[in-house]
This record gives C-alpha cells, sequence and structure tokens, in this order.
C-alpha cells in the first residue's frame, strides 16, 4: 500500500537517496534541493508540505506540496490555490503504479485543505513530459495555456 509520511531524522537519507534516471533529471530536482526549498519556503511565509512516499515499508519516491506560493514570482494561479512539485518516484520502483497511488493519496490530502481554503491544485510540469502528462490527465487535470519557466501549467478544480 502506498502512503505519504513525514520526512523524519531516520528516513531523510533514504528520501534523499532516491533518484530519476538520467533522462528524466531534466523534470524534477534532486529530492535534497526539494528539501532546501520547503525550507526557505517555510521560514519565508509559505506553506510547504514535503512527503516521502512509502510502498509499504520501502521509500520509493518524494513529492512537496505547496499552497499559495507568496513572495515568488509564480503564475497566476499559485495565490491561494494547491500546487503539487517535485513528484518523483525512484527509477527501480518505477511503472508499477505507485505514481498513480501516491497522485489518489496526494489529492485525497490536499482535499482536507491542510493550509487553508483553495478552489484550484495546479501543476507545472515540462510540454515533453509524457509520462507525468498522461498521469495527470487521467486524474482530470487540464492545461490551462499558460506556460511559465518553460513549463505547461495544468489545472484541476478541487
Ligand atoms: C511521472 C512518474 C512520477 C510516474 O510514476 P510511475 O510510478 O512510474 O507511474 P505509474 O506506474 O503509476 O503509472 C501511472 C500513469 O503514468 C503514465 N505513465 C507512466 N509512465 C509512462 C510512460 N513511460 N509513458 C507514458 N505514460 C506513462 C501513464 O498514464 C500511467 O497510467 P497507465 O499505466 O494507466 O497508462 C515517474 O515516471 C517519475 O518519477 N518520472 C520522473 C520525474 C518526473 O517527471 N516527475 C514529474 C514532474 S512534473
Amino acid at each position: 500500500m502506498i502512503t505519504l509520511r513525514k520526512i523524519t531524522l531516520e528516513n531523510r537519507r533514504a528520501i534523499f537517496n532516491l533518484e530519476v534516471s538520467e533522462d528524466q533529471r531534466r523534470f524534477v530536482a534532486s529530492n535534497l534541493s526539494s528539501v532546501a526549498s520547503c525550507y526557505i519556503l517555510a521560514t519565508n511565509g509559505g506553506h510547504p508540505f514535503p512527503f516521502a512516499i512509502y510502498a509499504d515499508e520501502q521509500p520509493v519516491g518524494f513529492v512537496m506540496l505547496a499552497y499559495g506560493i507568496t513572495g515568488y514570482e509564480e503564475p497566476s494561479i499559485a495565490d491561494d490555490n494547491y500546487c503539487i512539485m517535485r513528484l518523483m518516484i525512484d527509477k527501480q520502483y518505477q511503472n508499477r503504479g505507485y505514481g498513480r497511488e501516491a497522485m489518489k493519496k496526494i489529492l485525497e490530502f490536499i482535499r482536507t485543505f491542510p493550509a487553508g481554503p483553495a478552489h484550484y491544485c495546479w501543476i507545472p510540469y515540462k510540454p515533453d513530459n509524457v509520462a507525468a502528462k498522461k498521469l495527470y490527465e487521467n486524474f482530470g487535470f487540464r492545461d490551462n495555456g499558460e506556460i511559465f519557466n518553460n513549463e505547461s501549467i495544468t489545472v484541476l478544480r478541487l
């Protein structure tokens, strides 16, 4: 079973060691860098939610959620909405349905509105990231036509 868990002193190294394949590196930052971004967001008025993705007791991936990113240059939808960033499943655990199961848990979590109310969830992704695009479309996300920092913005009404 897939679960989202807090990054802890115990699991942090295992999470930092998870990685995507070489040809996927341009799609997502390293988990170490993402956790650093969470710290900066948290200490500058943002609401980041970094999670380890577990398959039973095995760490297999990482995701970072953020609410209402402020103080950064962001697309207009960022205001008071939830963003899914940096979703990754380690290369050796891909294509087993873990990404899809993780997305279900992520959306369940977002729908508890942990940092405040919102109408939308949005995801920035590289337009040629076919796997990610398909995954998000299957959950009802649709591109809003905006390109921001060379990334497409795909949006779901919550
Ligand atoms: C995108 C990613 C998280 C998907 O995780 P995964 O566990 O391999 O995906 P799943 O096995 O759960 O597959 C879920 C869906 O993703 C899509 N998908 C996954 N791999 C795919 C591929 N190679 N080509 C096309 N679609 C693909 C499919 O829609 C699939 O559903 P289906 O099997 O019913 O068609 C994973 O490929 C990854 O970590 N990629 C590198 C990092 C990245 O690009 N993150 C997204 C940043 S925006």
